[in-house]
């Protein structure tokens, strides 16, 4: 992202704790790994992570039957998942954008990966968002 789309959208705040999060979260299994942070001369910040061709969850299920897991194939996916955020809330990381597109398909064994921690937050614990249905 350019740094005049980070002045004029006022978004400072927002990428160094993106960045903070993903720095935190290194390590962690099912995490999206942040390899590398780019700044180029004209300020751009280019944050790198492996490259998944399967893309996100959202794309492999459009091509499914029926446009939707297996039960199968939703028990491999929700289990991890269950694992992922037990493990990044022991890191008090909430994700607060759980969608399909946001979780990366790693290979036909149907692993996965939580990505775009764009409004992740830390410093939980937060009991406000235990009565809400995202968080
Ligand atoms: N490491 C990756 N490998 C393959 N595809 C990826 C990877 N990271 C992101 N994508 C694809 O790019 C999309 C957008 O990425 P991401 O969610 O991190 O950015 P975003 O800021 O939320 O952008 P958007 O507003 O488009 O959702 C994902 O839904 C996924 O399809
Ligand atoms: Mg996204």
């Amino acid at each position: 992202m350019s740094i005049d789309k980070i002045r004029e959208k006022n978004l400072f705040k927002n990428i160094k704790e993106e960045i903070e999060i993903m720095y935190d979260l290194i390590g962690i299994k099912g995490v999206c790994q942040l390899e590398d942070i780019i700044i180029n001369e004209d300020k751009d910040i280019t944050m790198v992570l492996p490259f998944y061709a399967h893309t996100d969850l959202w794309n492999f299920m459009k091509v499914k039957p029926g446009k939707h897991l297996s039960e199968k194939d939703a028990r491999t996916v929700f289990a991890q998942l269950v694992e992922i955020f037990d493990a990044i809330h022991k890191k008090q990381v909430m994700h607060r954008d759980i969608k399909p597109e946001n979780i990366l398909v790693k290979n036909d064994e149907l692993e996965i990966c939580l990505a775009d921690f764009g409004l992740a937050t830390r410093n939980g614990p937060f009991p406000e968002y235990e009565k809400t249905r995202t968080g």
